[in-house]
């Protein structure tokens, strides 16, 4: 059987990239940005710019945008397709709200099936005016607004693509827009935010929810951006060589933000053999080296807590699941049904097929781990889905490629390079 070994640095942060592009946007003068995720989730965000008379151009390995401040967009002659990338959707729905544009926003067949009224309701108490396919889908026309209202907000579901669209749209509102979120979810927004130099307040409440007031409008000066490496994309790796009998891998850089590398302490309370070596901060970033070595794991039970610290990282925890011995009960696993696939059908369906023990309660599965895995080949079902392909992908090494994958373009959505990369670090 191949194992993994070696180091490796992997490609830039999805969410920190869409972030980046949107924020040097809305700033005065040139960002260049480095280690910029290049997917088609990246494009979509950055296509919209364009569209929004943005000027992006690359200089050898440098992305530079020509930001315009934060009501700067004109008004696109075209509909904005935001293709697969949720992301894209939510916060730049949030990005365009304050600039007194008319925008339509499209994507394709699986965003079509998001719930946007979770973003769009809040923009229509700020005095936006959003008209949406069925009440609540793509595509969307929104009036954008340089009036908008200062408000407070409570944030219902725990969404950083939300949160993130209300503070954009802050940025150019007059007075105070308060957002409470009662539950923790990734933060790169309001590091970046800190990074520019954006004068706004944050407060840590109970539960390790926060309180954030922004006063608009701002004004932006451009900063360089250097993006982290993307641990959801490690994730893979992370478990594939947790699993792989005499793996020993090193991932170079990856970003340690603590909302985000969550499912490492999953995997070490399973019994993974996981170092962690922080090694500097970039761009508000703590970033480091993670090394893994195969281990023997067992199950454990995942509380509903911390799922939206989770909830990317879901896919490849079950593939860790079935190899670790025992039970795995994951709770509270409602939002994995709103991403780019209803993730537990995609997660169960395929186990099941593979002959795995695993039960849906409600939003809870429980997964019975089995070492001694029949060898057959058999049809996995990404569902369009990146992050089902690549765990399936990953599961597929210790299946000594019996698995075949039905759909693997999708994993350029996120992550282009990731055949190339797990090439790199396998070896016999
Ligand atoms: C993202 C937030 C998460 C995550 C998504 C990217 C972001 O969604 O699932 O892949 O960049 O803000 P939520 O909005 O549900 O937190």
């Amino acid at each position: 059987m191949l194992k993994f070994k070696g180091s490796l640095k992997i490609s830039g942060d999805k969410s920190i990239s869409h972030r980046s592009l949107i924020i040097a946007s809305m700033s005065c003068g040139i960002t260049k940005i480095t280690n910029l995720l290049e997917s088609e989730d990246v494009f979509s965000t950055m296509n919209i710019l364009k569209a929004l008379g943005i000027k992006i151009k690359k200089e050898k390995n440098k992305w530079e945008v020509y930001g315009n401040g934060t009501c700067g967009y004109m008004e696109p002659h075209n509909t904005l397709d935001c293709g697969n990338s949720g992301t894209t959707a939510r916060l730049m729905l949030g990005a365009v709200a304050a600039n007194p544009i008319n925008c339509t926003f499209i994507g394709d067949k699986s965003l079509s099936r998001r719930s946007m009224s979770r973003v769009t309701d809040y923009l229509k108490a700020m005095g936006n005016d959003i008209n949406l396919t069925r009440k609540d889908f793509l595509p969307i026309m929104i009036s954008g607004n340089d009036n908008l209202i200062a408000t407070e907000h409570e944030m219902l579901k725990a969404s950083a693509q939300v949160k993130s669209a209300i503070m954009l749209a802050g940025l150019n509102i007059h007075g105070k827009t308060v957002i409470t979120e009662n539950k923790p979810t990734r933060d790169h927004t309001e590091r970046l935010f800190k990074y520019f130099d954006i004068n706004f307040k944050i407060k840590k409440i109970k539960n390790g929810g926060s309180r954030i007031e922004l006063i608009g409008p701002y004004e932006i000066k451009s900063k360089n951006i250097d993006v982290a490496c993307d641990p959801s994309s490690a994730a893979f790796f992370v478990v594939g060589a947790l699993i792989t009998p005499l793996s020993n891998i090193t991932l170079k850089d990856i970003c340690l933000n603590p909302t985000r590398i969550a499912y490492l302490k999953i995997l070490k309370k399973m019994g993974g053999n996981i170092k962690i070596n922080k090694t500097k901060n970039i761009c508000g970033e703590d970033i480091g080296d993670i090394t893994v070595e195969y281990s023997k794991l067992h199950g454990i039970k995942i509380d509903s807590h911390i799922s939206p610290l989770l909830i990317d990282e879901y896919p490849i925890l079950a593939i860790a699941a079935c190899q670790a011995k025992g039970k795995t009960i994951m709770n509270g696993l409602s939002e994995l049904r709103h991403k780019e696939s209803d993730r537990v059908k995609s997660i169960v369906s395929n186990l099941k097929k593979l002959g795995y023990d695993i039960t849906v309660k409600q939003d809870n599965i429980i997964i019975k781990g089995k070492e001694n895995i029949k060898l057959k080949k058999q049809k996995i079902r990404s569902f369009n889905d990146h992050r089902i392909a690549m765990s399936f992908s990953i599961l597929n090494i210790i299946f000594e490629d019996q698995l075949i994958i039905d759909d693997e373009k999708c994993i350029n959505i996120s992550y282009p390079k990731f055949k190339d990369h797990l090439n790199k670090l396998l070896s016999k």
